[in-house]
């Protein structure tokens, strides 16, 4: 063995659904309608104007505006509403049970005749359930190191890495799976083995970055178990150490509900 590099990729995801894009690249322009000179000039704000949110969960936006007199304010979504509260100069709306991959809010100021509207974007995303890092099994001069991580969303922004007494050892970024449901991802690594290895402690670490929100799960540690060592082994593995790397990868869809709005309303 050695010197095989071994990248083997099973996608069981539906690879059906485009990309999002970055969660904040096809946010919509601030105001949509220019202002004319016979009308006052008036800001429209939604805040915050971007907010993940975990799945099937709930979150206000505030619309607020200069206009001293407003004739109407109205938000158009596709999330569902829950309570609306309003002041002088604001309407603060409930948005329930967020489960859309970046959903556009809408929200509209009439002021002296004139509407000017701006834009908010959701996210959902899911923590994963569990991340479990199997015990390590050594087969011939490699350890396979096996993780799973259960009910990601969504799975293409998130990076799973393996750490060997701190150090990371491995990171693979899931960015080509581009389901939108929830997922169970399976990372299975081929670790060459090294007499300083034994007893060092491996953990497994799942990383979402969405727009600057960072969710990390980790593993509970394991440990290298001590193999019965031969000299003609301990040969081989020195020399095999940096050539032999196995990826093995696996992500299942939850076919869970299917809550597609990612493309904004026209
Ligand atoms: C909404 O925003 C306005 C203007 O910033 C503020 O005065 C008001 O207290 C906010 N309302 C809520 C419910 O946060
Ligand atoms: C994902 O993992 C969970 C927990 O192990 C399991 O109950 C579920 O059936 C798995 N789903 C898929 C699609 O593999």
């Amino acid at each position: 063995m050695g010197s095989v590099l071994l990248v083997l990729l099973l996608l069981l995801l539906s690879p059906s659904y485009p990309r999002g894009g970055s969660a904040r690249s096809r946010r919509g322009a601030r105001t949509q309608s220019p202002g004319g000179s016979s009308h006052p000039q008036f800001w429209v704000r939604l805040s915050p104007d971007f907010k993940a949110v975990p799945l099937g969960g709930s979150v206000w936006l505030n619309c607020s505006s200069s206009c001293p007199l407003p004739e109407g304010s109205s938000l158009r979504t596709e999330l569902r509403r829950g309570e609306t509260l309003s002041g002088p100069r604001w309407v603060a709306y409930q948005l329930l049970d967020v489960r859309a991959w970046n959903s556009d809010v809408h929200c509209f100021v009439t002021c002296a005749g004139e509407t000017r509207g701006t834009t908010a974007r959701i996210t959902a995303y899911k923590q994963p359930s569990s991340v479990i890092l199997e015990p390590p099994v050594l087969m011939g001069s490699d350890y396979t190191l096996r993780c799973h991580v259960t009910h990601v969303f969504p799975v293409g922004f998130f990076v799973v890495t393996l750490r060997r007494g701190g150090r990371v050892i491995y990171s693979e970024s899931l960015e080509r799976f581009t389901g939108l449901d929830l997922a169970n991802v399976t990372l299975t690594y081929l670790l060459p083995s090294r007499p300083g290895d034994f007893g060092q402690p491996v953990t497994c670490h799942a990383r979402l970055n969405l727009d600057g929100l960072v969710v990390l799960s980790s593993s509970a540690p394991v440990t290298l178990p001590v193999p019965a060592w031969s000299p003609a082994s301990i040969a081989l593995a020195s020399t095999s150490i940096a050539a032999c790397v196995g990826i093995f990868l696996v992500v299942g869809a939850l076919c869970l509900r299917k809550y597609l709005s990612m493309q904004p309303p026209a």
